[in-house]
């Protein structure tokens, strides 16, 4: 977001709370931590931008925007009630349940490990396990057997492996289907659709390996057909936003519905209160429009002015991890060839988990670059981005070789049957 800000002419200057090693170079970093609510709301008292953004889900759920509207001070993103959709599943299901949204069906919820393994033998397998609360990505499983489901039951609940977020649970039923990441930025009133995204949330190819926050991710023409674009928009996404409004005070910002697109029509997986990462990425070099000024019309409740636009083709990011990752891994590791990877042509190299350590770039979490191209079509994309993750180099690199191998989504054709 701070690199698309960054070429608005609308910005004088950008800071980013806490910001990294890559945004250092398009904004002034100030060192208080995004979880840091009071942190956060001294420094934009002490700073009085006219315009805060809030990127990370954490201090959404904890009230920032209630903090700052108290003061009079604007803010992109949603309240803590409305933030309670990503902050809690069981909120978020019986949201869906009081407006019609299809979700899939919830066998029940549990603050008890033992309900939870007892009810185990009433569903469906495979089933999906997911803690109630926050949990970094790490809080959902999908299990095959019921030894591996009582497992993570007891992991989350009995030995706190997860943290508070894991003290309650739900049981749903799996579906079958492709994932697809839709996005869009609301004002509360109207909303426009980011470009459909794909992510891959397994660490290796073939989608093999354990869960990660994310290993990758695309966008392209005719992801979905229009047809299906406006089933998701009727279905889902306006029931979602005219029930917020009737609910609570107006949601602004991104809103992330996470959908698996089954024979019989899209349903929600999950929603988060953010853009998604690693799809931001490929959405960000794809957006044909001022997003600093879409960012201010949301502000001011007139996003229906703001047409979105997007560059033809496609856009390919592929996240290099940290050796090990999600597993332990090591940090502090050099990373050379930064500038010559950006330096080819429709390229951005976006940092996660780096630092700046003297004149070096170093490691310093999981999941560490964001590798991005745009091309005219996806292969171009998917060869340029691999072209550049080929000249940057840190002890212990992975990444995946198959980001948007998949394309399009076959199964939109199957799916366009709407619900009702
Ligand atoms: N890519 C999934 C997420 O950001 O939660």
């Amino acid at each position: 977001m701070v690199w698309r800000l960054r070429q608005s002419p609308e910005v004088e200057k950008i800071w980013c709370a806490p910001g990294n090693g890559g945004i250092a170079e398009y904004a002034e970093c100030v060192p208080v931590s995004a979880d840091d609510v009071e942190g956060l709301v001294s420094l934009a008292e002490r700073l009085k931008p006219d315009l805060t953004v809030v990127g990370p889900e954490a201090p959404l759920v904890a009230g920032l925007r209630n903090k700052f509207e108290l003061r009079g001070m604007r803010l992109v993103g949603p309240s803590r009630r409305d933030a309670r959709l990503e902050g809690s599943k069981i909120y978020a299901k019986e949201f869906m349940g009081r407006y019609g949204i299809p979700t899939p069906t919830l066998y029940g919820d549990f603050d008890s490990p033992i309900e939870a393994i007892r009810a185990l033998d009433a569903v469906d397998w495979p089933v999906v396990i997911k803690a109630d609360g926050l949990c970094a990505g790490k809080g959902v499983l999908v299990a095959e057997s019921r030894p591996e489901a009582e497992a993570f039951i007891r992991r989350i609940m009995q030995k706190h492996e997860l943290g508070p977020g894991g003290s309650r649970l739900l049981l749903e039923h799996a579906l079958k289907g492709d994932e697809l990441s839709f996005i869009v930025l609301t004002d509360g009133r109207s909303f426009i659709p980011m470009a459909p995204t794909r992510d891959h949330k397994r660490a290796f190819d073939g989608d093999r390996g354990p869960n990660t926050g994310g290993m990758g991710a695309y966008t392209m023409d005719g992801m979905i057909t229009p047809r299906f674009e406006s089933v998701i928009v009727k279905d889902i996404v306006s029931p979602t936003i005219a029930g917020l409004s009737e609910e609570g005070i107006p949601y602004t910002g991104f809103l992330y519905f996470g959908l698996m697109l089954t024979a019989s029509g899209p349903t929600v997986l999950e929603y988060n209160c953010r853009l998604g990462d690693p799809e931001t990425q490929p959405i960000m070099m794809r957006m044909d429009f001022d997003l600093a000024v879409a960012f201010d019309a949301v502000a001011s409740r007139k996003l229906d002015r703001i047409k979105p636009a997007w560059k033809a083709g496609a856009s390919v990011s592929i996240v290099m991890v940290s050796g090990g990752y999600p597993g332990t891994f090591e940090t502090g590791k050099v990373i050379t060839g930064l500038a010559e990877a950006a330096a080819l042509p429709n390229v951005a190299i976006f940092h996660a988990g780096t630092k700046r350590d003297g004149d070096s770039i170093v490691t310093s979490g999981g999941r560490v670059l964001g590798v991005t191209a745009v091309a005219d079509s996806l292969e171009q994309a998917i060869h340029k981005a691999y072209e550049a993750v080929g000249k940057i180099h840190f002890d212990g690199a992975q990444y995946r070789t198959d980001i948007g191998a998949k394309g399009n989504l076959q199964t939109c054709a199957k799916a366009e049957v709407p619900h009702g």
